[in-house]
C-alpha cells in the first residue's frame, strides 16, 4: 500500500462536521449522543465546526441518513466550510463511497476515528503491530474508495490518469502480504507474552480495566509510583504495563494497566487487542475503574462489561472503583452509584482520597479466607474498632477498665493490619489457620 493511502486515514487539523444516526435501540440512552465522538474526533486533532443527528429505525443502506437529511447536510457543509464529515456510526464500504460522491467531502466513520487515535498513540512494538493490522483489515474492502479520493486531490498521485483496477489489484496483494506478515509477528509476540504471564503465576495479579479516560493510568501511578503515561486524551494507554504494588500490611501484588474501552469498538481492533488483554484474562482480581464524574458513568460501566464478554474475559471477580470523586460537584451522584454497586470503592486517583480503602478492599478480595480471632486492644484506641466495623464480622465486643476485646471473623490478609493498629491477636478455634504476624 502506498504511503499516500495511509495518510488518507489521518484527519488531524481538519475542519470536521459530526453526523450521528441514532438507531431505535439507542434512543434516549445518551444525554449528549454526539458528545463521545466529539471527544474522540478532537483527540484525533479535528476542529469541530458543526453537528447533526437523525433518528432512524436503522441506517439507510445506501447513504446511512435519509435523502432529506442528506440535502440539509450538503448545505450545512458548504456554510461551515467543513472538509471532513465524521459519522458516529460504522459505515459499510458502499455507504462510505456513496456519501463521498454525494457530499464531495472526505467521509470518516467511527471505526476510522478510533483506529486513527490508536495509531497515533501506539508505543510498544506489539501495539504498533496490532494497530497496523486492524487498520489494514479495515482498509482492504475500502481501497476503491480511497483511490477515488486520491484522484480528486489536486496534484495527487491519481491526478489525470486514475489508478485503475490494476493498481487496486497491486495494492490488495501488497496489503494481503503485509497482513500475513503482521499476523506472524504478532503470534510470536503473543507466545512470548503468554510465557511472561505464566511466569507471574506465583504472584497475585490485579488488572485495571475501564472505559477510556476513566483514570486507570493515573490510578496505577498513584498506587505504584510508576510513571505510566496519563493524559486527558482518550486512549492514552495502548499497551499493558505491569508494576509492583505494595499493599501495606498485606504484601506485593502485580498491577497491570490495560487499554481503555469504548462503545462500538471496531471489531478488527477488538480482535487484535485480545492478546494485550491477556493480563486481564489471568488476573486474580479486576479493578474496574469508572469516571464517577461522567454523566454517562452507568452506560460506560455497561460497555466495559459488554467488551469483557466479547473478548472472553471472566469478570465475576471484579471490584468497582468510582474514581474522580474530587470532580463530582454533586456528591449524591457518587452515592447513587454506590447504592447500585454495593461493594464499590470511592477514590480520587488525583488527590489520593480513598486509596487506603481501595488497598484494604483489594487485600480482602485477595485474602485466603477468614480467620476466627480474639483481638485485644487498648480501650482508648478507637482505630481498631473502626477498622473492624468496616472489615470484619464482629461476633462480640467486651470491655475491661483498660482493654477492649473483640471476637470476630477477619480476612487472613488483614491480620497484619490490625496488628499494626495495636491489637494483639489470639486464634480462637483454628490456630493453624492463623499465619504468624510479622513484628
Ligand atoms: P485511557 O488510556 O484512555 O484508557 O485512559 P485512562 O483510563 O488510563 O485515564 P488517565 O489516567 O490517562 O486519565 C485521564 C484523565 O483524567 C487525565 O487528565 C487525568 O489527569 C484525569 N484524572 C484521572 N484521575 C482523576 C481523578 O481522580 N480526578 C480528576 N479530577 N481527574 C483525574
Amino acid at each position: 500500500m502506498s504511503q499516500a493511502n495511509r495518510d488518507e486515514l489521518k484527519i488531524q487539523h481538519q475542519r470536521g462536521f459530526l453526523v450521528g444516526v441514532i438507531e431505535q435501540d439507542e434512543k434516549d440512552l445518551y444525554e449528549d449522543p454526539l458528545g463521545e465522538i466529539q471527544g474522540l474526533a478532537e483527540t484525533a486533532g479535528v476542529e469541530i465546526v458543526g453537528r447533526m443527528t437523525q433518528r432512524r429505525q436503522t441506517l439507510d443502506t445506501a447513504t446511512a441518513i435519509g435523502s432529506g437529511k442528506l440535502a440539509e447536510l450538503k448545505e450545512l457543509l458548504d456554510s461551515t466550510d467543513a472538509e471532513v464529515v465524521i459519522f458516529d456510526n460504522n459505515l459499510s464500504p458502499s455507504q462510505g463511497r456513496n456519501l463521498e460522491k454525494e457530499l464531495n467531502r472526505v467521509i470518516v466513520d467511527r471505526s476510522e476515528v478510533i483506529l486513527d487515535i490508536f495509531a497515533s498513540r501506539a508505543r510498544t512494538y506489539e501495539a504498533k503491530l496490532q494497530v497496523e493490522l486492524a487498520q489494514l483489515l479495515y482498509l482492504r474492502p475500502r481501497l476503491k474508495r480511497m483511490w477515488t479520493h486520491l484522484e480528486r486531490i489536486e496534484g495527487g498521485i491519481g491526478a489525470g490518469r486514475g489508478p485503475g483496477e490494476k493498481q487496486l489489484e497491486v495494492d490488495r496483494r501488497l496489503i494481503d502480504k503485509r497482513i500475513d506478515e503482521l499476523k506472524r509477528k504478532l503470534s510470536e509476540v503473543e507466545k512470548h507474552r503468554q510465557r511472561m504471564v505464566a511466569q507471574r503465576r506465583d504472584h497475585k495479579t490485579v488488572s485495571l480495566v475501564g472505559y477510556t479516560n476513566a483514570g486507570k493510568s493515573t490510578l496505577m501511578n498513584a498506587l505504584t509510583g510508576a510513571d505510566v503515561y496519563a493524559a486527558d486524551q482518550l486512549f492514552a494507554t495502548l499497551d499493558t504495563r505491569t508494576r509492583k504494588w505494595s499493599i501495606t500490611g498485606w504484601g506485593d501484588v502485580l498491577l497491570s494497566d490495560t487499554v481503555g474501552f469504548v462503545r462500538k469498538l471496531p471489531h478488527h481492533l477488538v480482535a487484535s487487542f485480545k492478546s494485550t488483554l491477556e493480563e486481564a484474562r489471568h488476573a486474580d482480581l479486576l479493578l474496574h475503574v469508572v469516571d464517577a464524574s461522567h454523566p454517562e458513568a452507568e452506560l460506560q460501566i455497561d460497555t466495559v462489561h459488554q467488551v469483557l464478554d466479547e473478548i472472553g474475559v471472566d469478570h465475576s471477580n471484579m471490584l468497582l472503583v468510582l474514581n474522580k470523586c474530587d470532580a463530582c460537584a454533586d456528591r449524591s451522584i457518587v452515592d447513587v452509584l454506590r447504592v447500585r454497586h454495593e461493594h464499590a470503592v470511592v477514590v480520587s486517583a488525583a488527590s489520593g482520597e480513598g486509596l487506603d480503602r481501595l488497598a484494604l478492599a483489594v487485600a480482602k478480595r485477595l485474602g485466603d479466607g477468614f480467620a476466627h480471632v480474639r483481638l485485644t486492644g487498648n480501650v482508648a484506641n478507637g482505630r481498631i474498632g473502626a477498622f473492624l466495623a468496616e472489615h470484619a464480622q464482629i461476633q462480640s465486643q467486651k470491655y475491661t477498665d483498660t482493654e477492649v476485646i473483640f471476637e470476630c471473623l477477619l480476612p487472613q490478609a488483614l491480620l497484619r493490619r490490625v496488628h499494626e493498629l495495636g491489637a494483639s491477636i489470639e486464634p480462637i478455634d483454628a490456630p493453624e489457620s492463623v499465619p504468624v504476624v510479622a513484628e
